[in-house]
């Protein structure tokens, strides 16, 4: 098995000042990447900055060898989006990939949630995915490479109750990779998402529980360390990695592909609307994926699918 290396290549991380992204940042620097620690150092609900974070992060990878420049910048704004990549041009002179990791959380009842919780988390989730992808893809476009690696999440893909405001960023988060997968690939440039699954300074504070039927109860199984993600975001960060437009969930150990998919559903006729009775009686054949279904690489590949061969 060759060793997949970070040699020669930098790399930007967001929110690498705890959790997931610190322990992103160690395995790449250990592999020889210089890395951007780019940490606003708030609270988990995203107000408050410090520079600790991700200084405590650049300390540990230059103790050990390795190379990282610290950013205190806000994913949320486009200048602190400009600024991380700024960083790596400044101190290691490219930029081959970015791990947009930030994220805040809001956990609470819908009714409780308001519109300014949903735009904090969209500011977060999807401006600083956007930003940082932004301020990165026109050097990436020049240099015909780049791998960009988003974080989604199970909240944003399968949905869960008091994650409304986070489901709806972190689903936004994936329509952005869908896009960017689609327009990079030719340029070089690999989009992908990860869906981690760890216990971390914002999972911490849900209740064991909480999310679903944890079987464990408060004495949560090593599988959920960062580093059980680690492999999987790194590698989605590295050369080796040559598929784009992937959704990968990293849980418990599992680490498989999480798609969009279309059922073969009822193909009905192509000059009469189906009624709405059509519909009702047809209900168990839309719905039914077990006869099959496509996963669409992009929206002219839905259309394909349907379209070539009936006119
Ligand atoms: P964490 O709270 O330890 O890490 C998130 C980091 O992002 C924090 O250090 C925080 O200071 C930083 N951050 C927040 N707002 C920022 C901003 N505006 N600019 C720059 N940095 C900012 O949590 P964790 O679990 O390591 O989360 C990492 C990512 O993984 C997040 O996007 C989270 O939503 C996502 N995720 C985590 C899951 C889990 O089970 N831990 C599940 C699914 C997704």
């Amino acid at each position: 098995m060759t060793k997949v290396s970070f040699e020669g290549q930098v790399v930007a991380i967001t929110g690498a000042g705890g959790g997931l992204g610190r322990a992103y940042a160690l395995e790449i620097a250990a592999r020889g990447g210089a890395v951007v620690v780019n940490d606003l150092g708030g609270a988990v609900t995203g107000g408050g900055a410090s520079t600790g974070y991700a200084d405590a992060v650049v300390d540990e990878i230059r103790a050990s060898g390795g190379r990282a420049v610290a950013s205190y910048d806000s994913v949320a704004t486009v200048a602190g989006g400009e600024q991380i990549i700024t960083a790596a041009l400044d101190h290691f002179g490219r930029i081959d990939a970015v791990i947009a990791n930030a994220g805040n959380m809001r956990y609470a009842p819908f009714e409780e949630l308001t519109l300014d919780d949903l735009n904090a988390l969209l500011a977060v989730h999807i401006g600083g995915s956007w930003n940082v992808a932004k301020a990165a893809w026109g050097h990436m476009k020049r240099q015909a490479y780049g791998r960009l690696v988003f974080t989604t999440s199970s909240g944003g893909m399968f949905g869960t109750q008091k994650l409304s405001a986070y489901g709806a960023a972190k689903g936004g988060v994936m329509g952005l990779m869908h896009s960017l997968a689609d327009e990079g690939q030719p340029h070089g440039i690999i989009c992908n998402a990860v869906m981690p699954n760890a216990m971390s300074r914002m999972t911490s504070n849900i209740q064991a529980g909480e999310l679903g039927d944890n079987p464990w109860g408060a004495k949560v199984p090593k599988t959920f360390d960062p580093a059980f993600t680690v492999g999987l975001s790194a590698y989605l960060a590295s050369r080796d990695c040559v598929t784009a437009h992937g959704i990968y969930t990293a849980l418990g150990g599992r680490i498989g592909r999480a798609f969009v998919g279309v059922a073969e559903g009822m193909h009905g006729s192509i000059d009469v609307p189906p009624t709405v009775e059509d519909v009702a009686a047809n209900w168990e054949l839309i719905r039914d994926a077990s006869r099959g279904y496509a996963i669409p690489g992009s929206v002219s590949d839905e259309w394909r699918s349907v379209v070539e061969g009936r006119y």
